[in-house]
């Protein structure tokens, strides 16, 4: 423990002497986020995670989380370095869409607009219309489909298939997942249910549809931890990654806090349901990062000037 003490004051003192600031999202360890919060950074979802970055006066800015969420930081920060603990955080989302292969799928739709969400690469960004996130999707979506407009959607399956059944939009989907939410098994979450009647169910909507119809909220990270805030509910069962528990526990410490099952039929083990790619940040590389200034992003400044059109468009609508 008192190692750990050490490191942390060594990246604070590294911080301040570089004029920097953490930006974490929430599905990465504890001791980031309290440390993001503790040095003036912010802990968040995608969407808080650009804004955070682009109203920052930081020099540099140091994302925690995974590696399209760096990309995001860059693309609308070109003139601040970017860097991260680790560069290999991808993320599936992002390894299913390739773009040249998204390229050919918009050229074969001119007609529709082409919506993608955040978690994919500067270059697919580059191609779109729009950039949405989890938390303003469904707004967004409404919106295009009130205008009547016909709308490529890439790359989660499961987040298009809920936004067009919300939003009655005429939808095309790309065909992609996140590994973590599609390990969560409906029929394990009914048996869960089951023995917890009391129990609100949490879902982020990169779940599989019969995961997603047992919701009572189904939002981004930000919108799911105010519901256990605001929910009269004593007891939650949450399917998004177990790394929310961190900011839900600091916000709720009364409630209970289930995992959803993942994977293994009936697991509920905090472990289960955590995404590689985030767990990859830690503070021994962030202070590598720091020492060193490796693993920092660099964008290709066409790309970057393509992809910052459609990530403004989202945050300007979020306004
Ligand atoms: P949020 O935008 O809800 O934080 O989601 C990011 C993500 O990667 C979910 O898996
Ligand atoms: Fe990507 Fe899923 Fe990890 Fe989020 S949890 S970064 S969507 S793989």
């Amino acid at each position: 423990a008192e190692e750990g003490a050490a490191l942390k004051e060594r990246i604070k003192s590294l911080l301040a002497e570089q004029e920097a600031v953490l930006v974490a999202h929430y599905y990465t360890d504890g001791e980031l986020q309290a440390l993001a919060e503790e040095t003036g950074g912010c802990v968040a979802d995608s969407l808080e995670m650009a804004r955070f970055g682009a109203e920052s006066r930081a020099k540099t800015l140091v994302v925690c989380g995974v590696r399209f969420m760096g990309e995001t930081a860059k693309i609308l920060n070109p003139e601040k370095r970017v860097l991260m603990p680790d560069l290999k955080s991808t993320c599936s989302l992002d390894e299913g869409c390739p773009p040249s292969e998204f390229a050919a799928f918009c050229d074969a739709h001119p007609d529709h607009t082409v919506v993608v969400y955040t978690n994919t690469s500067a270059a697919v960004k580059a191609r779109a219309d729009w950039v949405v996130t989890s938390s303003i999707a469904l707004p967004i979506v409404e919106h295009l489909a009130a205008r009547g407009e016909k709308i490529l959607w890439a790359p989660d399956k499961h987040l298009g298939r809920y936004v067009q059944e919300k939003t009655g939009a005429e939808m095309l989907l790309w065909d992609g997942a996140c590994v973590v939410h599609e390990g969560f098994k409906a029929h394990a979450l009914e048996r869960l249910r089951a023995l917890h009647p009391d129990a609100a169910v949490l879902v982020h909507p990169e779940s599989p549809e019969g995961v997603i119809a047992q919701a009572d909220v189904v939002g981004s990270t930000t919108q799911l931890i105010k519901a256990v805030v605001e929910l009269p509910h004593p007891e939650f069962i949450v399917a998004t990654d177990t790394g929310i528990f961190w900011k839900m526990r600091q916000l709720a410490p009364n409630k209970v806090l289930l995992p959803a099952p993942a994977a293994g039929e009936g697991a509920t083990c905090e472990s289960c349901a955590h995404c590689p790619w985030m767990a990859m940040n830690a503070l021994h590389n962030l202070e590598q990062v720091l020492l060193i200034g490796d693993q920092e992003i660099q964008i290709e400044p066409e790309i970057g000037a393509r992809a910052r059109i459609p990530i403004q468009r989202m945050l300007d609508f979020a306004r």
